[in-house]
């Protein structure tokens, strides 16, 4: 890999899965393998899967945590399985693997350093590359697809709701207007640049912002990531313990009221008086607010600027909260922000 990714708030993560011998972790978004290896630092007798999307990563994140195990004594007894898949399919690829549940899952969101670095993976506005985008390049649709295909309505949504960009609808007309397929990183920049001016502040935030949007959109990051943390929540056993680093609002947002709601018992509207849904409370959220990088990490690693990490814990049998009314209910999301 190009560029080693350094893990962000890695320590903090760490404890907070509070790694047992002999039990089943997953790192959903193996990357660069730093949360991985932290993982078996930290607790060498455990059955590691880790998943990634990005075939590259996978290839070479699996020599390098084999590389490890055989190098570090204390890791002979770990068990590490890499497997090349969505996180969102992530419960069919463990039920083929034979497992039932897991004791502990990370989700460190987002792109990684060598996906970003890599100009030809066309990440990035300041790196000339075919317009792509794909984390896994085996996906047949991409940033070009995106660019060239949708109408001025659909590319002006995807900026607004995904980046909140202010020239959304101008720069999606700007699109729209080109006489050829936009196909580099360049020219939709160029484009952008168009509509917003060139070398300001204002234009660097709204190159940003586009292909921030476009990176979500092609690769379905939010509809994935509500459906892999509920199957998650799912498969953790009681005391099992989910971590979740985002780095963007939306992100963030689905984090929070995924673990909201599975933290609460009743979750009928307040106009019904008696609980009709029976929802059981299926989580303890750990981190009342999100958690963020301290001090010295903001400064050696620009990429933990905008991380936030949550956390909870799966309820278990000895901690299953009795049946309540709706009433009682509320108090299990109280002091979440
Ligand atoms: C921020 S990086 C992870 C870095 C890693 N924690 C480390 O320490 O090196 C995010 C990784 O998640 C992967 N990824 C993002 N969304 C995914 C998804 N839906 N399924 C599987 N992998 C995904 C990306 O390909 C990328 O390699």
């Amino acid at each position: 890999m190009s560029t080693f990714h350094t893990p962000v708030m890695a320590k903090e993560c760490i404890n907070l899965l509070n790694l047992r011998a002999g039990k089943v972790y997953v790192d959903a978004t193996t990357g660069g393998g730093g949360h991985s290896a932290a993982m078996l630092n930290a607790q060498p007798q455990i059955q590691l899967y880790c998943f990634d999307q990005d075939a590259q990563a996978i290839t070479e994140t699996e020599q390098m945590l084999r590389a490890k195990i055989n190098k570090d004594t204390s890791s002979e007894q770990a068990k590490v399985e890499l497997i090349k898949a969505n996180f969102v399919n992530m419960r069919t690829e463990l039920a083929l693997r034979k497992v039932k549940g897991i004791d502990g899952i990370l989700f460190d969101l987002g792109v990684s350093s060598f996906q970003l670095d890599n100009a030809e993976r066309g990440f990035s506005f300041d790196k000339n590359a075919p317009l792509d985008m794909r984390m896994d390049t085996a996906q047949d649709y991409s940033a070009y697809n995106a660019v060239n295909e949708l109408d001025v309505q659909q590319l002006a949504r995807i900026f607004k709701e995904y980046s909140d960009e202010l020239n959304a609808t101008r720069i999606a007309r700007a699109i729209e207007k080109s006489e050829k397929p936009i196909s580099s990183t360049k020219e939709l920049a160029k484009i952008i640049e168009s509509v917003v001016g060139v070398g300001t502040k204002e234009s660097l935030k709204s190159k940003v912002r586009v292909f921030q949007a476009l990176r979500i959109f092609v690769n379905h990051e939010l509809e994935y990531l509500e459906l892999a943390i509920l199957d998650a929540i799912n498969m953790l056993n009681p005391g099992g313990r989910i971590v979740v680093l985002s780095y963007h609002s939306l992100e963030d947002r689905i984090v929070k009221q995924v673990f909201r709601l599975a933290a609460q018992d009743c979750v009928c509207p307040p106009s019904i008086m008696i609980c009709m849904c029976n929802h059981r409370s299926q989580l303890q959220i750990l981190t009342k607010t999100p958690h963020i990088a301290g001090t010295d990490e903001l400064k050696s690693n620009p990429r933990s600027r905008s991380a936030k990490l949550r956390a909870a814990e799966k309820i278990g049998k000895e901690t299953t909260k009795p049946k309540s009314s709706k009433y009682g209910s509320k108090d299990a999301a109280k002091g979440e922000k």
